[in-house]
């Protein structure tokens, strides 16, 4: 067992066996036995417990963590905040179903939800569930429900979760492989990534290229007309940390105004300062675009299961009692951490070092890329940035092969993150936003070495 005199919130990675250790190899291998293989883990490590950005593993080992739970620890492990109030609250009582008895934390944290979001109007309503998944499902109803129409417009690349409707919307072959996930009313336009835009074309031109091929799902089969939706990730998550540009993003509200159609921000990745603001539509609604509905989840429950739906008041009650909620939507134990959330972003002014933190990795990446043409691009907001390997930066051909040895000797020196994209030659910086400028440097110390390694295995 490692001896450390350094709490592990203030700690740098330090690795000191091959991973997995004794002790973790020993629960992977019956995870191997009893855990279907489609729940899919490529690494070897076992958690014992977090802090801040870092993780301590079964045999003693410490690893930065720059994937967070795939965004859902914006705030960090093990903040004492939160860790005191589930447990005040596991006191009293742990559920209670709102549409039975009412819980006080369901109501303030709709009220502080309503007053935060980046929306169009003074009087907003929020409503609670558990997942991400189930965030956009209860938008796209409430959708469909205000506007008495059908069709549902979502992007190439985009991700909005597994269950049978929102499989439909998301846009990556390994998601529902093998299966028929079409349902009638989704359609498909091609999201705004500027690095793969058509050759030769200018950033606007391709901002134009881009809202023409959404005019042609309008053309083609669609009628704006019978649209109820339009769901855009603002920095798209598993489709390759992508920002949307905000020209793109101010035209769509404008088509959307012109045809009556409702702009959905599916913030479950996005939000709760991931970005530097409290919503990437904050950023939107800053500059005259707000959406209409933002879906959320993730990060804002610290790690409890909770995600929220919230949308101007009237949008919200043009939907009849009976067609949204959900048994263990907004419970107690969960309401209570997402308050401290809040307070929490606030109070560690967690905004500003998600746009420092951001800084400091995107710079770091941006240094790789002068030295490596494998880097294809780097991209994002605040602390959420992509960086895209290729095999060059002329045929842009995606290398999958090398982010997948990257991650694999990264994570033996300390340093544990994730891929994404299309074609999975992404990796994402998703790391707590209370990680220190010294463990972004360690960590960016591993991941040149990590990459160097990579490149001549
Ligand atoms: C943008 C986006 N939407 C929806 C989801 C689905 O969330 P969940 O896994 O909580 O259902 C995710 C999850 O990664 C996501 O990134």
């Amino acid at each position: 067992m490692l001896k450390s005199s350094v709490a592990l919130k203030d700690s740098l990675p330090a690795v000191t066996m091959p991973l997995p250790g004794p002790k973790a190899a020993v629960v992977l291998k019956q995870r191997a036995a009893c855990v279907p293989n489609a729940i899919g883990t490529q690494y070897p490590v076992v958690i014992k417990r977090g802090a801040g950005a870092m993780i301590e593993d079964l045999d003693g080992n410490r690893l930065l963590d720059w994937v967070g739970g795939v965004g859902v620890m914006n705030v960090g492990y093990s903040q004492p905040a939160i860790i005191a109030a589930v447990q005040a609250q596991a006191q009293n009582y742990f559920h209670s179903m709102i549409n039975v008895t009412t819980h006080p934390s369901y109501v303030e944290l709709t009220r502080r939800l309503s007053a935060l979001a980046p929306l169009n109007s003074t009087h907003n309503k929020a409503m609670l569930i558990n997942s991400g998944a189930e965030a956009l499902e209860n938008a796209v109803k409430i959708a469909r429900s205000y506007t008495k129409r059908n069709n549902i417009i979502v992007f190439s690349g985009a991700f909005h979760g597994r269950t049978a409707l929102t499989v439909a919307m998301t846009a990556k072959r390994s998601y529902s492989y093998g299966l028929d996930h079409n349902i009638s009313g989704i359609y498909r336009a091609p999201y705004p990534y500027l690095y793969r835009a058509p050759k030769g074309y200018s950033r606007s031109e391709s901002i134009r290229y881009y809202l023409d091929q959404l005019e042609l799902v309008f053309a083609q089969g669609c009628p704006a007309e019978f649209v109820a939706g339009i769901v855009l990730e603002p920095i798209q998550g598993e489709g390759g940390f992508i920002p949307a540009p905000f020209e793109y993003v101010a035209a769509l509200r404008q088509i959307c105004h012109k045809y009556g159609i409702l702009l959905i921000a599916d913030e479950v990745q996005t939000g709760f300062g991931r970005s530097g603001q409290l919503f990437v539509s904050n950023y939107w609604q800053e500059r005259g675009f707000a959406p209409d509905i933002i879906a959320t989840a993730k990060s804002i429950g610290a790690g409890l299961p909770l995600a929220a739906v919230i949308s101007t008041a009237e949008i919200m009650d043009g939907i009849q009692p009976g067609i949204v909620g959900s048994t263990f939507g907004g419970n107690a134990m969960a309401c209570v951490a997402g308050l401290k959330v809040l307070d929490i972003i606030r109070d560690q002014d967690l905004c500003q070092k998600a746009l420092r933190n951001g800084k400091i990795v995107a710079t770091g990446f941006r240094a790789l890329q002068a030295k490596y043409p494998q880097v294809g691009d780097v991209r994002g907001i605040g602390s959420m940035v992509g960086i895209e390997f290729v095999h060059d930066p002329i045929s842009k051909q995606p290398y999958p092969e090398l982010v997948q040895r990257l991650i694999n000797n990264a994570v033996q020196h300390g340093l544990l993150m994730e891929n994404a994209g299309l074609h999975d030659n992404v990796i994402r910086f998703l790391c707590p936003l209370v990680a220190t400028p010294e463990q972004l440097k360690a960590g960016l110390k591993i991941f040149e070495s990590a990459l160097t390694a990579a490149l001549t295995d």
